[in-house]
C-alpha cells in the first residue's frame, strides 16, 4: 500500500542527519525525486510512495551512510545551470570551479582566443561552460582518464556542444602538440590535495578518483610537470585552479619557470585565492 510522502520525507531526512546535516532536506528530496524518476519540484504532487520505492530509498540511505557521494547515486549534478551526468571514476564538478570558468569567460571576452586547451576534463563542467557560451571558440579537452572522456563526451552531445570540442586522451597538453595543433590558452582545474591534506579529506572525497585529486607529496606535482612543458613555448597564457594551501609554493615554481610573467590571482566566495592566471612572453 505504501506510506505517504509526507511521512516518507520526515523519516528520511531524520536518517540522513548523521550523513549531511546541513543539506538533508535536499538530499531527501533528490533521493525521493530518483527514485520517482521526476525533478525535484514534481515530488509534491505525489501523495503516495509504494513498497517498493521505500525498499529503494532504503538501499540507498544504506549507500550514503557508506559515504557513497550523492552525485554517483543519482548520477547527476548542478554545475550553473547545467545537469551533468555524474559517475563513479569521475570528479563531482564543485562549485569554487565557477571561479576558474569566469575568469576563462572574461579572458576570452577581453582577448583574441581562438583555440583552447582544457588538461583534466573529468565532466565536462569547464569545456562545456565555455563552449555554450562562446560558439566560435574551438576547444581540444584533455584527460588520462577514458571514463572521463567517455562521460565528458555524454555531457557535451546533452547539451549541444559536441561538435565544437575534441576529445584526446592523453596527459597534460601532449595530444594536442603530438597533432601540431596551435592554442591561444590552456585552462586547468588540476589534481592538487598534498599528501598531508589526505587524512583530513571527508571519506566521500576519498570514494572519488585519487588521480583527479591527489597532487603528489605537496600538491604540486602536475604544475611542476605542466609549467615545465609550457615554458618553451615563447608566450602563452594559462588559467588554473589551486588550493589555498599551495598559492604561495605554485608562484614560487612560476617565477622558476619564467621570465616576464604576468600573473593575476582570484579569490573564491571565502576569500581564498583560488585561481590564477598566468601570461608570459
Ligand atoms: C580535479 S579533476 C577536474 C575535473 C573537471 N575539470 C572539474 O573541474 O571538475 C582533474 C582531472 O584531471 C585528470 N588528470 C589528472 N592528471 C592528468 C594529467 N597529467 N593530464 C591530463 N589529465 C589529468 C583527472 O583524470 C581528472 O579528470
Amino acid at each position: 500500500m505504501g506510506q505517504p510522502l509526507n511521512k516518507v520525507l520526515s523519516w528520511l531526512e531524520k536518517e540522513l542527519k548523521d550523513v549531511n546535516p546541513e543539506a538533508c532536506r535536499l538530499e531527501a528530496e533528490l533521493l525521493i525525486a530518483f527514485v520517482l524518476g521526476r525533478e525535484r519540484a514534481f515530488i509534491y504532487t505525489v501523495d503516495y510512495l509504494s513498497e517498493e520505492e521505500i525498499r529503494k530509498l532504503k538501499f540507498f540511505l544504506s549507500l550514503r551512510r557508506k559515504k557513497v557521494p550523492l552525485a554517483y547515486i543519482i548520477g547527476k549534478k548542478y554545475f550553473y545551470d547545467l545537469e551533468l551526468i555524474v559517475k563513479r571514476g569521475i570528479l563531482v564538478p564543485r562549485e569554487e570551479t565557477e571561479i576558474l570558468v569566469e575568469v576563462v569567460k572574461s579572458t576570452i571576452e577581453k582577448g583574441n582566443i581562438k583555440e583552447i586547451v582544457e588538461v583534466g576534463v573529468g565532466s565536462g563542467n569547464i569545456s562545456i561552460s565555455i563552449a555554450r557560451q562562446f560558439e566560435n571558440i574551438k576547444i581540444y579537452a584533455c584527460d588520462v582518464s577514458p571514463i572521463a572522456l567517455e562521460v565528458a563526451q555524454k555531457n557535451a552531445k546533452k547539451h549541444g556542444v559536441f561538435n565544437r570540442i575534441q576529445f584526446f586522451l592523453g596527459p597534460f597538453i601532449y595530444p594536442v602538440l603530438h597533432r601540431g595543433l596551435s592554442f591561444d590558452l590552456v585552462v586547468s582545474n588540476p589534481p592538487y590535495i598534498a599528501s598531508w591534506e589526505v587524512p583530513y579529506l571527508q571519506d566521500e572525497v576519498k570514494k572519488e578518483p585519487w588521480r583527479a585529486f591527489y597532487g603528489g607529496w605537496d600538491g604540486c606535482e602536475f604544475y611542476r610537470e605542466f609549467f615545465k612543458l609550457l615554458k618553451d613555448k615563447k608566450k602563452g597564457m594559462v588559467v588554473l585552479e589551486i588550493s589555498p594551501f599551495i598559492y604561495e609554493r605554485v608562484l614560487t615554481l612560476l617565477k622558476r619557470s619564467f621570465d616576464n610573467l604576468v600573473v593575476e590571482s582570484f579569490k573564491d566566495y571565502l576569500g581564498y585565492n583560488r585561481v590564477i592566471k598566468i601570461k608570459w612572453h
